[in-house]
């Protein structure tokens, strides 16, 4: 293993599957139980506003209970044992990067915890419900709270700053995703552009499975602390 100086994590609801969470495509997912229709689409959202928030707050609950898992925890030993610029790009909207410790973390799909006023744009930050009475606290009014969640149709976040990264990055680093959301799916292809070395950890291999260099299969919560034991030792 090289030394690297610039590294990209990207994660997908997969990393967090080991704390307990339901991923999106599996056969108990997410997707499985909704339809994507119903609840991830700004449509959705302009057509029953209150059926959309109820979706995000009873995931919400399940989301705060989640304690981060070895996966999680092996990058907070990366970021703390390895001298490098490294950042976590994740698609997840729960919050176990921060639960785990871990660093310069950019949340592409929102985030579980946040609210963005459709009045004003600014964000609520808050583990607690919204619903479409909600007032915003620095506008006041009523009613325009969405959940900060990337949906269907919308824009990414962050993406000035990921494109930066991946434009700089030395070592990409795939964790736990299906590659089969857009733009997410094409970071690698980017990264490998830029003459990254490529790394998938997943379960099985993955629709885009053919940008990548290695492959690492099996549980994130295994193979993570096994490859950041061997980064580390050969710093
Ligand atoms: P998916 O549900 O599509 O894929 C999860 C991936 O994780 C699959 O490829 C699994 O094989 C893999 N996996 C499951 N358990 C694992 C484990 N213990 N270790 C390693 N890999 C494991 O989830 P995402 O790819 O994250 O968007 O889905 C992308 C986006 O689709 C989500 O962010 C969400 C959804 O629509 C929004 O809600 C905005």
């Amino acid at each position: 293993m090289s030394t690297y100086k610039n590294i990209v994590i990207l994660t997908g609801a997969g990393i967090s599957a080991e704390s307990g969470l339901a991923t999106f495509r599996a056969s108990n997912g997410l997707w499985n139980n909704h339809k994507v229709e119903d609840v991830a689409t700004i449509e959705a959202f302009e057509r029953n506003p209150a059926y959309v928030h109820e979706f995000y707050n009873e995931l919400k609950k399940e989301l705060v209970k989640a304690k981060p898992n070895k996966a999680h925890l092996a990058i907070t030993r990366l970021q703390k044992e390895y001298d490098a610029n490294i950042s976590v790009v994740t698609q997840n909207v729960d919050t176990l990067h921060e639960k785990a410790g871990n660093q310069n973390i950019y949340h592409i799909h929102g985030q579980i915890n946040q609210a963005v006023c459709l009045n004003c744009g600014r964000i609520l930050e808050t583990f607690g419900d919204i619903d479409t009475e909600t007032v915003c606290p620095h506008c006041h009014i009523a009613g325009m709270m969405k959940p900060n969640i990337v949906f269907f149709g919308e824009n990414l976040l962050c993406m000035d700053k990921v494109d930066r990264l991946l434009s700089e990055c030395d070592l990409f680093l795939s964790i736990g995703t299906s590659g089969v959301v857009f733009p997410a799916a094409s970071f690698v292809q980017i990264a490998k552009y830029n003459n990254a070395k490529t790394y998938e950890f997943n379960l099985e291999p993955t629709s885009n499975n053919y940008f990548f260099d290695h492959h690492i299969y099996g549980p994130a919560g295994t193979t993570l602390p096994a490859f950041v034991d061997e980064m580390i030792k050969n710093k």
